[in-house]
Protein backbone atom coordinates (compact mmCIF):
# COMPACT_ATOMS: atom_id res chain seq x y z
CA UNK A 1 0.00 0.00 0.00
CA UNK A 2 1.24 3.36 -0.50
CA UNK A 3 0.90 5.77 2.52
CA UNK A 4 -0.72 8.27 0.51
CA UNK A 5 -0.55 10.03 -2.60
CA UNK A 6 1.30 13.02 -1.47
CA UNK A 7 4.26 10.60 0.40
CA UNK A 8 6.83 9.26 -1.95
CA UNK A 9 7.08 5.30 -1.31
CA UNK A 10 9.57 5.07 1.57
CA UNK A 11 9.81 2.56 5.17
CA UNK A 12 5.97 2.93 6.23
CA UNK A 13 6.58 4.83 9.65
CA UNK A 14 4.10 2.61 11.69
CA UNK A 15 5.60 -0.09 10.43
CA UNK A 16 5.70 -3.01 13.00
CA UNK A 17 3.52 -0.99 15.58
CA UNK A 18 0.29 -1.93 17.44
CA UNK A 19 -1.80 1.30 17.29
CA UNK A 20 -5.35 1.91 19.33
CA UNK A 21 -7.69 4.90 18.00
CA UNK A 22 -10.49 5.57 20.23
CA UNK A 23 -13.89 6.91 18.07
CA UNK A 24 -12.63 5.27 15.16
CA UNK A 25 -15.91 5.26 13.64
CA UNK A 26 -16.01 9.13 13.45
CA UNK A 27 -15.24 11.20 11.53
CA UNK A 28 -11.45 11.67 12.45
CA UNK A 29 -10.96 8.73 14.11
CA UNK A 30 -11.77 6.95 10.71
CA UNK A 31 -9.26 8.48 8.89
CA UNK A 32 -6.59 8.30 11.24
CA UNK A 33 -7.02 4.20 11.91
CA UNK A 34 -7.07 4.63 7.87
CA UNK A 35 -4.10 6.83 7.39
CA UNK A 36 -2.02 4.94 10.31
CA UNK A 37 -2.69 1.59 8.72
CA UNK A 38 -1.49 2.94 5.25
CA UNK A 39 1.85 3.64 6.99
CA UNK A 40 2.31 0.13 8.46
CA UNK A 41 0.44 -0.04 11.60
CA UNK A 42 -1.93 -2.40 12.93
CA UNK A 43 -4.77 -1.04 14.56
CA UNK A 44 -7.38 -1.76 16.85
CA UNK A 45 -10.53 0.62 15.54
CA UNK A 46 -12.54 1.40 18.90
CA UNK A 47 -15.63 2.89 19.32
CA UNK A 48 -19.16 2.63 20.47
CA UNK A 49 -20.64 3.41 17.60
CA UNK A 50 -22.89 6.49 19.52
CA UNK A 51 -24.98 9.35 18.96
CA UNK A 52 -23.30 12.73 19.83
CA UNK A 53 -24.46 12.93 22.96
CA UNK A 54 -22.88 9.38 24.18
CA UNK A 55 -26.50 7.58 23.75
CA UNK A 56 -27.06 4.52 21.96
CA UNK A 57 -24.44 1.90 20.05
CA UNK A 58 -23.89 0.44 17.00
CA UNK A 59 -21.53 -2.51 17.08
CA UNK A 60 -20.81 -2.34 13.03
CA UNK A 61 -19.62 0.67 13.15
CA UNK A 62 -15.76 0.22 14.54
CA UNK A 63 -15.75 -3.37 12.18
CA UNK A 64 -16.88 -1.18 9.23
CA UNK A 65 -13.64 0.53 9.51
CA UNK A 66 -11.72 -2.27 10.54
CA UNK A 67 -13.23 -3.62 7.36
CA UNK A 68 -12.30 -0.63 5.09
CA UNK A 69 -8.68 -1.12 6.65
CA UNK A 70 -8.52 -4.84 5.87
CA UNK A 71 -9.74 -3.70 2.12
CA UNK A 72 -6.96 -2.19 1.69
CA UNK A 73 -4.23 -5.17 2.58
CA UNK A 74 -3.91 -3.86 6.34
CA UNK A 75 -4.41 -5.24 9.11
CA UNK A 76 -7.26 -4.09 11.56
CA UNK A 77 -9.87 -5.31 14.84
CA UNK A 78 -12.68 -3.84 15.64
CA UNK A 79 -13.69 -3.14 19.66
CA UNK A 80 -17.26 -1.57 20.62
CA UNK A 81 -16.15 -1.17 24.39
CA UNK A 82 -16.73 2.14 25.80
CA UNK A 83 -13.85 3.78 27.27
CA UNK A 84 -15.65 5.89 29.82
CA UNK A 85 -15.02 2.73 32.33
CA UNK A 86 -12.05 1.28 34.09
CA UNK A 87 -13.62 -1.78 32.86
CA UNK A 88 -14.00 -1.15 28.83
CA UNK A 89 -10.89 0.61 28.58
CA UNK A 90 -9.01 -2.60 30.13
CA UNK A 91 -10.48 -4.73 27.36
CA UNK A 92 -9.27 -2.75 24.51
CA UNK A 93 -5.74 -3.29 26.16
CA UNK A 94 -6.80 -6.98 26.48
CA UNK A 95 -8.38 -7.29 23.02
CA UNK A 96 -5.22 -5.37 21.34
CA UNK A 97 -2.69 -7.70 22.99
CA UNK A 98 -4.83 -11.20 22.38
CA UNK A 99 -5.01 -9.75 18.53
CA UNK A 100 -1.34 -8.02 17.65
CA UNK A 101 0.81 -9.39 20.68
CA UNK A 102 1.73 -5.91 21.78
CA UNK A 103 0.52 -1.94 21.85
CA UNK A 104 2.50 1.19 20.50
CA UNK A 105 0.89 3.82 20.29
CA UNK A 106 -2.96 4.78 21.76
CA UNK A 107 -4.90 7.91 20.09
CA UNK A 108 -7.46 9.24 23.00
CA UNK A 109 -10.08 10.35 20.08
CA UNK A 110 -13.60 9.38 21.80
CA UNK A 111 -15.61 12.10 22.16
CA UNK A 112 -19.25 13.56 22.63
CA UNK A 113 -20.97 16.63 23.55
CA UNK A 114 -23.53 18.31 25.40
CA UNK A 115 -23.59 21.72 24.95
CA UNK A 116 -25.75 23.48 27.45
CA UNK A 117 -25.91 27.42 28.64
CA UNK A 118 -24.22 27.08 32.01
CA UNK A 119 -26.92 28.07 34.36
CA UNK A 120 -29.27 25.36 32.61
CA UNK A 121 -26.12 22.53 32.52
CA UNK A 122 -27.24 19.54 33.90
CA UNK A 123 -24.94 17.60 36.25
CA UNK A 124 -25.17 14.54 33.93
CA UNK A 125 -24.05 16.46 31.00
CA UNK A 126 -21.48 17.43 32.80
CA UNK A 127 -20.36 13.61 33.85
CA UNK A 128 -21.33 12.09 30.60
CA UNK A 129 -18.96 14.58 28.83
CA UNK A 130 -15.72 14.21 31.75
CA UNK A 131 -16.27 10.93 31.50
CA UNK A 132 -15.58 10.29 27.75
CA UNK A 133 -13.06 12.63 26.74
CA UNK A 134 -11.13 12.77 30.50
CA UNK A 135 -11.67 9.78 31.98
CA UNK A 136 -11.65 7.46 29.32
CA UNK A 137 -8.33 8.93 28.29
CA UNK A 138 -7.07 8.52 31.65
CA UNK A 139 -8.90 4.73 31.75
CA UNK A 140 -7.37 4.05 28.53
CA UNK A 141 -3.57 5.11 28.94
CA UNK A 142 -2.92 4.04 32.50
CA UNK A 143 -4.13 0.78 31.42
CA UNK A 144 -1.91 0.49 28.54
CA UNK A 145 0.94 2.34 30.55
CA UNK A 146 2.55 -0.82 32.38
CA UNK A 147 3.11 -2.44 28.41
CA UNK A 148 4.28 0.38 26.83
CA UNK A 149 6.97 0.66 30.06
CA UNK A 150 8.23 -2.78 29.95
CA UNK A 151 8.68 -2.15 25.72
CA UNK A 152 10.86 1.29 26.79
CA UNK A 153 9.09 2.83 24.01
CA UNK A 154 5.20 4.03 23.12
CA UNK A 155 3.16 7.69 22.18
CA UNK A 156 -0.12 8.58 23.48
CA UNK A 157 -2.08 11.06 21.43
CA UNK A 158 -4.89 12.82 22.82
CA UNK A 159 -7.27 14.79 21.33
CA UNK A 160 -8.29 18.25 22.25
CA UNK A 161 -9.96 21.21 21.27
CA UNK A 162 -9.67 24.86 20.43
CA UNK A 163 -13.07 24.84 21.56
CA UNK A 164 -11.99 24.03 25.15
CA UNK A 165 -8.08 25.71 25.37
CA UNK A 166 -10.11 28.67 24.30
CA UNK A 167 -13.32 28.81 24.83
CA UNK A 168 -16.29 28.54 23.31
CA UNK A 169 -20.31 29.66 25.13
CA UNK A 170 -21.98 26.25 25.79
CA UNK A 171 -19.43 24.06 26.54
CA UNK A 172 -18.09 24.83 29.76
CA UNK A 173 -18.07 20.44 30.23
CA UNK A 174 -16.17 20.21 27.13
CA UNK A 175 -13.84 23.07 27.74
CA UNK A 176 -12.98 21.56 31.45
CA UNK A 177 -12.41 18.30 29.50
CA UNK A 178 -10.50 19.55 27.28
CA UNK A 179 -8.15 21.55 29.23
CA UNK A 180 -7.70 18.87 31.68
CA UNK A 181 -6.46 16.82 28.93
CA UNK A 182 -3.64 18.36 27.93
CA UNK A 183 -2.69 18.34 32.01
CA UNK A 184 -3.50 14.55 32.01
CA UNK A 185 -1.26 14.46 28.36
CA UNK A 186 2.12 16.72 29.81
CA UNK A 187 2.00 14.37 33.31
CA UNK A 188 2.00 10.92 31.30
CA UNK A 189 5.47 12.70 28.99
CA UNK A 190 6.72 13.90 32.42
CA UNK A 191 6.37 10.66 34.13
CA UNK A 192 6.96 8.69 30.91
CA UNK A 193 9.74 10.13 29.47
CA UNK A 194 12.29 8.53 31.21
CA UNK A 195 10.30 5.10 29.49
CA UNK A 196 11.05 6.50 26.16
CA UNK A 197 7.31 6.92 26.11
CA UNK A 198 5.74 10.18 24.78
CA UNK A 199 2.70 11.79 24.78
CA UNK A 200 1.55 15.17 22.83
CA UNK A 201 -2.12 16.53 22.29
CA UNK A 202 -4.19 17.51 18.94
CA UNK A 203 -6.27 20.23 18.71
CA UNK A 204 -7.96 19.16 15.36
CA UNK A 205 -10.65 21.57 14.02
CA UNK A 206 -12.35 19.49 10.61
CA UNK A 207 -15.69 19.12 10.02
CA UNK A 208 -17.52 16.20 11.63
CA UNK A 209 -21.08 15.64 13.22
CA UNK A 210 -19.81 18.00 16.56
CA UNK A 211 -18.78 20.90 14.51
CA UNK A 212 -22.53 20.68 13.02
CA UNK A 213 -23.75 21.55 16.45
CA UNK A 214 -22.50 25.02 16.04
CA UNK A 215 -25.51 25.22 13.38
CA UNK A 216 -28.27 25.55 16.58
CA UNK A 217 -26.41 28.17 17.78
CA UNK A 218 -26.98 32.12 16.88
CA UNK A 219 -25.84 33.78 13.71
CA UNK A 220 -22.17 34.12 14.33
CA UNK A 221 -21.88 30.30 15.67
CA UNK A 222 -23.23 29.29 12.43
CA UNK A 223 -21.15 31.38 10.42
CA UNK A 224 -17.83 29.61 12.64
CA UNK A 225 -19.41 26.05 11.90
CA UNK A 226 -20.08 26.92 8.12
CA UNK A 227 -16.31 27.29 8.03
CA UNK A 228 -15.38 24.17 8.89
CA UNK A 229 -17.07 22.56 5.17
CA UNK A 230 -13.25 23.53 4.16
CA UNK A 231 -11.38 21.92 6.71
CA UNK A 232 -11.39 17.62 5.95
CA UNK A 233 -10.99 15.31 8.60
CA UNK A 234 -8.58 13.57 6.52
CA UNK A 235 -6.17 16.60 7.14
CA UNK A 236 -5.89 16.10 10.33
CA UNK A 237 -4.62 12.33 10.28
CA UNK A 238 -0.93 13.28 9.03
CA UNK A 239 -0.23 14.62 12.56
CA UNK A 240 -1.67 12.50 14.64
CA UNK A 241 0.10 9.26 12.50
CA UNK A 242 3.56 11.52 12.75
CA UNK A 243 3.44 11.84 16.63
CA UNK A 244 2.79 8.12 16.81
CA UNK A 245 5.97 7.54 14.88
CA UNK A 246 10.11 7.94 15.62
CA UNK A 247 10.23 10.58 13.29
CA UNK A 248 8.39 12.63 16.55
CA UNK A 249 11.33 11.24 18.90
CA UNK A 250 11.90 14.50 20.04
CA UNK A 251 8.18 15.82 20.50
CA UNK A 252 6.30 15.54 23.74
CA UNK A 253 4.22 17.43 25.88
CA UNK A 254 3.23 19.53 23.51
CA UNK A 255 -0.11 20.85 21.86
CA UNK A 256 -0.34 21.48 18.28
CA UNK A 257 -3.71 21.90 16.02
CA UNK A 258 -4.78 20.66 12.44
CA UNK A 259 -6.89 22.86 10.73
CA UNK A 260 -7.00 22.12 7.13
CA UNK A 261 -3.62 22.95 5.92
CA UNK A 262 -2.49 25.06 8.56
CA UNK A 263 -0.46 23.30 11.75
CA UNK A 264 -0.24 25.49 14.96
CA UNK A 265 1.26 25.44 18.49
CA UNK A 266 -0.15 26.61 21.34
CA UNK A 267 0.76 28.36 24.48
CA UNK A 268 0.91 26.70 27.72
CA UNK A 269 0.29 28.90 31.34
CA UNK A 270 3.64 30.38 31.85
CA UNK A 271 4.07 33.68 34.01
CA UNK A 272 3.06 36.74 31.95
CA UNK A 273 3.92 39.66 34.44
CA UNK A 274 4.82 40.13 37.70
CA UNK A 275 4.03 42.73 40.44
CA UNK A 276 5.76 43.15 44.20
CA UNK A 277 4.80 45.30 46.69
CA UNK A 278 7.15 45.64 49.74
CA UNK A 279 5.49 44.16 53.21
CA UNK A 280 2.79 42.53 50.43
CA UNK A 281 -0.63 43.49 49.53
CA UNK A 282 -3.63 45.04 50.80
CA UNK A 283 -7.19 45.15 49.09
CA UNK A 284 -6.85 48.78 48.58
CA UNK A 285 -3.23 48.83 46.80
CA UNK A 286 -4.26 46.04 44.78
CA UNK A 287 -6.67 47.83 43.60
CA UNK A 288 -4.72 50.62 42.90
CA UNK A 289 -1.02 49.46 42.04
CA UNK A 290 -1.25 45.52 41.74
CA UNK A 291 -4.57 45.27 39.07
CA UNK A 292 -3.60 48.13 36.90
CA UNK A 293 -0.13 46.47 36.75
CA UNK A 294 -1.47 43.10 35.64
CA UNK A 295 -4.08 44.29 33.44
CA UNK A 296 -1.94 44.88 30.71
CA UNK A 297 -1.32 41.27 30.57
CA UNK A 298 -4.91 40.32 31.40
CA UNK A 299 -5.78 37.56 29.00
CA UNK A 300 -9.02 38.57 26.86
CA UNK A 301 -12.48 36.44 27.48
CA UNK A 302 -12.78 35.57 23.69
CA UNK A 303 -13.89 32.42 22.11
CA UNK A 304 -12.34 29.85 19.84
CA UNK A 305 -13.75 31.95 16.86
CA UNK A 306 -12.61 34.94 17.78
CA UNK A 307 -8.58 33.24 18.08
CA UNK A 308 -8.68 31.64 15.16
CA UNK A 309 -10.28 34.73 13.29
CA UNK A 310 -9.16 33.45 9.28
CA UNK A 311 -10.52 31.98 7.06
CA UNK A 312 -8.84 28.61 6.47
CA UNK A 313 -6.31 28.91 4.31
N1 LIG B 1 -14.32 18.03 14.51
C1 LIG B 1 -13.68 19.03 15.12
O1 LIG B 1 -13.52 20.13 14.55
C2 LIG B 1 -13.13 18.85 16.49
C3 LIG B 1 -12.69 19.99 17.15
C4 LIG B 1 -12.10 19.86 18.39
C5 LIG B 1 -11.96 18.60 18.96
N2 LIG B 1 -12.42 17.49 18.30
C6 LIG B 1 -12.25 16.20 18.95
O2 LIG B 1 -11.81 15.23 18.01
C7 LIG B 1 -12.32 13.94 18.39
C8 LIG B 1 -13.06 13.31 17.21
O3 LIG B 1 -14.20 14.10 16.92
P1 LIG B 1 -15.02 14.03 15.56
O4 LIG B 1 -15.21 15.42 15.11
O5 LIG B 1 -14.43 13.04 14.63
O6 LIG B 1 -16.45 13.54 16.10
P2 LIG B 1 -17.32 12.23 15.80
O7 LIG B 1 -18.57 12.37 16.57
O8 LIG B 1 -17.42 12.04 14.32
O9 LIG B 1 -16.42 11.04 16.39
C9 LIG B 1 -16.38 10.73 17.76
C10 LIG B 1 -16.51 9.23 17.90
O10 LIG B 1 -16.31 8.86 19.27
C11 LIG B 1 -17.15 7.77 19.55
N3 LIG B 1 -17.36 7.63 21.00
C12 LIG B 1 -18.12 8.44 21.78
N4 LIG B 1 -18.11 7.98 23.04
C13 LIG B 1 -17.32 6.85 23.05
C14 LIG B 1 -16.93 5.96 24.07
N5 LIG B 1 -17.38 6.09 25.34
N6 LIG B 1 -16.10 4.92 23.74
C15 LIG B 1 -15.67 4.77 22.46
N7 LIG B 1 -16.04 5.60 21.45
C16 LIG B 1 -16.85 6.63 21.75
C17 LIG B 1 -18.44 8.10 18.80
O11 LIG B 1 -19.26 6.95 18.60
C18 LIG B 1 -17.90 8.71 17.52
O12 LIG B 1 -17.79 7.76 16.46
C19 LIG B 1 -13.20 14.18 19.62
O13 LIG B 1 -12.43 13.93 20.79
C20 LIG B 1 -13.54 15.65 19.53
O14 LIG B 1 -13.84 16.21 20.78
C21 LIG B 1 -13.02 17.60 17.08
Amino acid sequence: MQPDAATPATMPCLQGRVLVVTGGAGAIGREIALLAARHGAQVLVNDIGGAVDGSGGDRQAAEQVAQAIRAEGGQAQASSDSVATPAGAARIVASTLDHFGRIDCVVNNAGNARNAIFHKMAVDDWEAVLQVHLHGSFYLSRAAAPYLRAQQSGAFVHMTSTGGLVGNVGQANYMAAKMALTALSKGIALDMGRFGVRSNCVAPLAKSRLTALFDAGDAAARARGASFDRLPAAAVAPLVVYLCSGAAADVTGQVLVARGSEILVMSQPRPLRAMHRDGGWTVDSLARHGMPGLRPAFVPLEQSGEVFSWEPL
